[in-house]
């Protein structure tokens, strides 16, 4: 059983459980299958968890009233194995004196929890993580260090873990997934997330692969797998990475949608000398790769065509998950571009790694800088948009492409001028103020559609992959983008009536060749949306997008009534946006 969920320890002069529940909420983002806490007083663990949200699991257990100064938290999205309280987290062992919380996969957990079981250790869970409390008890003879160093070194697979002992000491190990300590005046937190403490400090420490932190009193101390000391910086984070209210918006998704008014701005202003360090790399580069996964790799779609027309650089891309055969053959003249919101997605960062064997040079596009992925290029640049609460990337997505037409306009000034920037944020602004309405109303009547077809024809195929990749999770429709050119080569057998198609036609060199499809798919009796800035007969509906002087800005506009249409249908299908069923917003494992 493998989960990508949210971690949190606290020790300190506060009351912890509530803290922890706050924090957990704040997280939430990252899993949200089931909850639990537990926290430590006069020598006792007490455990209370559930399934459900951490509103509803924290409310009927009575969480926050749990006693006690010192506590770990943990929310859980699971992805193999059942949702149920005892596979919810922390995991106690045998004795009851340790209880654990983890974030990752123990690939060898089958092995550890047969040999345990034969030496008459009782597992209460089907989970993977229940083998480190019992690990832990174990080698509860070496003292708390010395069973976390033995522990560690019996682990095969990605972990983050924390764990509370009956001594009070919490401690905290990783290898391969996030671990952040915070360090508050009165006390430590270990977390997966910056989130889960910034409203209580600013001041961080990023855990490396192979560190075990440990706080034990008043002192926190930092060792490596073999027990031997290590150093780490104390870094101060960005206050605003902690505002994370839906202010007066129903969702955060559709907060974010809003918020893209202001974030494509931001996006496209960069530091220059940071600027300049990452076009130097990428224009020195004898070849260039492009990875990401999902709404992150088609920003890497976008940015292959737009680095080939404006700045006559060729460059692959490769799906991070596809990275062990896409990334072969690179040297140190390559440079791979890595697009990650999270800057903590697996997939991504082992492509990284991939390229980082064959000496290639990393430039990371992330949003969160202090991520796994920011740290481990060699330049990166950061779409600037502030927390994405929302589980499905959309602010991310329209702020790495503002970030691409700067790149590309650093790059090749003469082809694309960094001056018309301003054009596609005062578009953007406009389509979110003219559209929403209409899209509501849209998809009020869409309630009954269970397929969806998006159409388009270079970088509106991307669009119609993302459009696509919204409407499946959020509205949970089944939607394909298809390269409008691709249409007669086979889907056009699927256009027949009540079926739908969104075309992305606007009025580009595109548009004539695609305004044709339109008719193709017409005269088979199928329904026709047109995202264009024409409209046309032909169009059941047209969702008028504004003009642009500039043709490589459509994609950052046309996206967005996608971006509404698949959030107002998740609303007409009683969906919850924000938690989409069996999704997660940073997927930190394989
Ligand atoms: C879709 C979505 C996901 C992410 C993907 C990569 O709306 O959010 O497809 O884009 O999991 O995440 P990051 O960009 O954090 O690497």
């Amino acid at each position: 059983m493998i989960c990508v969920c949210s971690i949190i320890g606290y020790k300190g002069k506060q009351s912890a459980a509530p803290i922890l529940v706050d924090s957990l909420k704040r997280m939430e983002y990252r899993g949200y299958d089931s909850v639990g806490v537990a926290t430590f007083k006069d020598g006792d663990i007490l455990v209370k968890k559930g399934t459900g949200k951490v509103a509803e699991v924290s409310k009927s257990l009575n969480i926050s009233a749990m006693s006690g100064m010192i506590g770990i938290g943990h929310t859980r999205w699971a992805t193999h194995g059942g949702v149920t309280d005892s596979n919810a987290h922390p995991h106690s062992a045998c004795k009851n004196n340790i209880a654990v919380v983890h974030n990752g996969i123990i690939e060898n957990y089958k092995e550890l929890k047969e040999e345990l079981i034969k030496t008459g250790h009782v597992f209460s869970s089907e989970t993977d993580s229940e083998v480190i409390a019992h690990l832990l008890e174990v080698h509860a003879d070496r003292g708390i260090k010395g069973s976390l160093t033995a522990t560690c070194k019996r682990l095969k697979g990605t972990y983050a873990f924390v764990a509370v002992f009956q001594d009070g000491t919490i401690a905290g190990a990783r290898y391969e997934e996030p671990l952040i300590i915070g360090v508050a005046n009165d006390g430590y937190f270990i977390s997966s997330d910056v989130l889960g403490f910034l409203q209580y400090t600013d001041k961080a420490i990023f855990l490396d692969n192979y560190d075990i932190v440990l706080v034990d009193g008043s002192k926190m101390e930092i060792f490596n797998f073999d027990g031997n000391p290590v150093a780490h910086p104390i870094t101060q984070v960005a206050w605003e990475l902690g505002e994370v209210d839906k202010g007066k918006y129903a969702h955060y998704t559709l907060k974010e949608i809003n918020d893209q008014r202001v974030t494509v701005a931001n996006a496209a202003r960069q530091d220059e000398a940071m600027m300049e360090k990452f076009c130097k790399v990428l224009s020195d580069a004898k070849s260039v790769y492009i990875t990401g996964s999902g709404t992150s790799y088609h920003s890497a779609l976008i940015m292959k065509h737009m680095l080939a027309r404006y700045a006559k650089i060729r460059a692959e891309t490769v799906m991070s998950s596809e990275a062990q055969d896409g990334l072969v053959g690179l040297d140190e003249g390559s440079a791979l571009v890595a697009f990650s919101q999270s800057g903590e997605t697996a997939d991504v960062l082992e492509s990284v790694k991939i390229a980082k064997k064959q000496g290639a040079k990393i430039l990371g596009i992330v949003n969160v800088t202090t991520s796994s992925l920011a740290r481990a290029s060699d330049a990166f640049l950061s779409v600037n948009c502030g927390p994405e609460i929302g589980v499905a990337a959309t602010k991310s997505f329209t702020g790495q492409l503002a970030l691409v037409y700067n790149i590309v306009s650093s790059l090749a000034p003469d082809t694309l001028a960094a001056g018309e920037k301003a054009e596609f944020v005062k578009a953007v602004e406009k389509v979110i103020a003219s559209s929403q309405l209409a899209i509501e109303k849209m998809a009020s009547k869409m309630e009954q559609v269970n397929d969806i077809y998006l159409l388009g024809r270079s970088t509106h195929y991307p669009i119609a992959l993302e459009g696509a990749l919204k409407l499946k999770e959020l509205a949970y429709v089944h939607a394909e983008g298809v390269a409008a050119g691709e249409l007669k080569h086979g889907p056009l057998a699927l256009m027949e009536k009540n079926t739908l198609v969104i075309l992305l036609n606007p009025r580009d060199a595109t548009y004539n060749d695609s305004l044709s499809n339109a008719h193709e798919i017409k005269a088979r009796g199928a329904s026709v949306i047109g995202i264009s800035d024409a409209g046309s007969e032909v169009y059941d509906h047209w969702v008028e997008i504004p003009h642009m002087t500039e043709e490589a800005f459509y994609p950052i506009v046309e996206v967005i009534p996608l971006q509404m249409l698949a959030y107002y249908l998740a609303l007409a299908k009683n969906a919850d946006p924000d938690y989409p069923r069996n999704l997660a917003k940073s997927v930190t494992v394989k």
